[in-house]
């Protein structure tokens, strides 16, 4: 079934509306693309895999979606990109910093290069910046806009991943609350969502697993999913979240507020599993 045909027979709860997707070629940004274009939104995806993004692009449909060369870490290709959505699609409604990249951690912090560092930082947080600087600059004179910014459970909690990805991650939260406050006044709004562990491409390449759940899991039975990561994002893209903004909305089954060395009375392994 084409795109076109499937939007007609669902509830499009991004009518009309306009998305630029950093990291749109592969993964979560992915996934969002298509959820989006079948609810009704108009899709840039920018991203540095530019045969991959070109795929995607036209697999989605020439007419609900164009690719754009970006690397988030540069602001002229940010500039351009979110450029690139006004003369192609007339407007920017949602701006979705997704792009992101993880490095394996080295557990020792004097093996760990600042320029690594600088470079998960310049992918990770410089980009949401770059993404949320040049969404404001169109959304602002248009006194409205959604700016979704992909964090993770490494926002909220330590020890997953490297110094680096984690810096990235609790950074974007800051960069997200104190730019809610700011583009408030514009009606603008600003939230960003933090998955536990997805199998893309970079979960599955960090775990070296095609299983990134794992034992870890707090909540059974259930297993993240791209769509889900695409849902939450359609829900603080569309008018359904009009009054949320500075929410770091957290997809991970209760595992953050989870202390897994501390057992509670009744819960057993066996209830657990
Ligand atoms: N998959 C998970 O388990 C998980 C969990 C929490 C958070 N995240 C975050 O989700 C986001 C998407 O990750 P994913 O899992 O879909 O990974 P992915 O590798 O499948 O997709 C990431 C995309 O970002 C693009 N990208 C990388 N560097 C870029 C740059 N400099 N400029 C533009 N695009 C660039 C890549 O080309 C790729 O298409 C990332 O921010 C990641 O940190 C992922």
């Amino acid at each position: 079934m084409s795109i076109a045909s499937l939007a007609s027979t669902t509830i499009r709860r991004l009518e009309g509306k306009v998305a630029v997707i950093t990291g749109g070629a592969s993964g979560l940004g992915e996934c969002t693309a298509r959820t989006f274009v079948k609810h009704g939104a108009k899709v840039l995806i920018a991203d540095i895999k530019d045969e991959l993004g070109k795929f995607v692009s036209k697999d989605i449909g020439p007419e609900f979606s164009s690719f754009v060369h970006c690397d988030v870490s540069k602001e002229k290709d940010v500039e351009n990109a979110v450029n690139a959505a006004i003369s192609h699609f007339g407007k920017l409604d949602i701006m979705f910093n997704n792009a992101g990249i993880i490095e394996h951690p080295k557990p020792d912090i004097l093996d760990n290069e600042t320029s690594d560092f600088e470079r998960v930082l310049s992918v990770n947080l410089v980009g949401a910046f770059l993404g949320t600087k040049h969404a404001a600059r169109v959304m602002k004179p248009a006194r409205r806009g959604s700016i979704i910014t992909t964090a993770s459970i490494c926002s909220v909690v330590g020890g997953i991943a490297s110094h680096a990805y984690t810096s990235s991650k609790h950074g974007v939260v800051g960069l997200m609350r104190n730019a809610a406050v700011e583009l408030g006044q514009y009606g603008i709004r600003v939230n960003c969502v933090s998955p536990y562990g997805v199998a893309t491409p970079l979960a599955k390449d960090f775990f070296k697993l095609d299983d990134v759940h794992g034992i870890y899991a707090n909540l059974k039975g259930a297993i993240l999913e791209p769509e889900d990561v695409a849902g939450a994002a359609l829900y603080l893209g569309s008018d359904e979240s009009k009054y949320v903004s500075g929410l770091n909305l957290i997809l991970d089954g209760g595992f953050t507020i989870t202390n897994s060395g501390f057992s509670m009375p009744g819960i057993s392994e066996s209830s657990a599993h």
